[in-house]
């Protein structure tokens, strides 16, 4: 085909997709050239708008590293990251939903017996987290393995802390006979998403909040059970309605019910939670 007009070049590039023998990609390929072609025409774009786009592309590249995932970024505030878990993890209605597993799980996190302080010296008043991991049938599930993490009284997760050697407010833990795994860390608030990259330059532009309502992060892995990547959300946080990933289920709040100082404990809260796995599918 030589002539390439704006009304035959979809046709033409899906066409030079014939050759490629796996057919998923060539699916895959074939539909995002649809759309994205569709796109270009719906919105008129002009040369000077797809060049800003390419550049904030660009961007986005060169701001991510190992410990900064611009894309993940992008594409949690563009709601494809939660579109995706939606999708791919429908679950019995009495399993514990999934949600945006985010940017800041570290692999190979410190090892903690239950009723250790994970905080690591993390700043914020005592949280001391009391969980269950059962199956469908109401079992318990010892031996699951659960990684945590989560965000500090200043908003941040260790990783975002500048000359910060020592992992805070994370670890892995291990389920017990019971399916109970319990802890102490610090009470998360709410906090913004980085906004000093594109991805902020975006929500600006387009009149958005960065924040997401205080939260732990579990990922709990169980041999036979499907995994779980999920938060447990502080229930009255003022962004539950409108977090800035769509990361908020309602089956996923809790209290983080505060408690005066009483015999050798300070202020502090507590969180009880009961998670339940779905069986692993196939
Ligand atoms: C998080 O919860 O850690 C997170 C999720 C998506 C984007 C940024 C942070
Ligand atoms: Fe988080």
């Amino acid at each position: 085909m030589r002539n390439i007009t704006e009304h035959n070049i979809t046709e033409a590039v899906i066409a030079r997709f014939a050759g490629c023998d796996d057919s998923r990609l060539k699916e895959i390929m074939s539909s995002l050239v649809t759309h994205l072609h569709a796109f270009v025409r719906e919105t008129r774009i002009t040369e000077a708008e797809w060049a800003k786009g390419i550049e904030f592309l660009t961007a986005t590249g060169h701001i991510t590293d190992d410990k900064r995932q611009e894309f993940i970024l992008l594409s949690d505030t563009l709601g494809v990251s939660m579109l995706t878990v939606a999708m791919n993890h429908t679950k019995p209605p009495a399993a514990t939903e999934a949600t945006v597993f985010g940017p800041f799980h570290v692999e190979g996190a410190p090892v903690f017996e239950n009723g250790a302080d994970i905080s690591g010296g993390a700043p914020g008043e005592p949280l001391f987290v009391n969980c269950t991991v059962r199956g469908l049938d109401g079992e318990p599930i010892a031996g699951a393995i659960v990684d945590t993490w989560q965000a500090d009284d200043d908003g941040f997760y260790d990783v975002q802390v500048a000359g910060l050697e020592q992992h805070r407010a994370r670890g892995t833990l291990r389920t017990d006979e019971a399916g109970r795994f319990w802890f102490q860390s610090v009470l998360p608030v709410a906090y913004p998403i980085p906004t000093d990259g594109p991805v902020g330059a975006m929500l600006v532009a387009t009149g958005r909040h960065p924040w997401r309502p205080a939260h732990v992060h579990f990922l709990i892995r169980a041999p036979g059970y499907e995994t779980l990547t999920t938060h447990v959300f502080r229930a009255g946080d003022p962004y539950l309605d409108s977090d800035t990933v769509f990361g908020v289920r309602a089956s996923l709040l809790a209290e983080f019910v505060p408690h005066a100082a009483e015999a050798g404990r300070g202020r502090h809260h507590t969180l009880d939670f009961g998670f339940v796995l779905a069986p692993q599918k196939g």
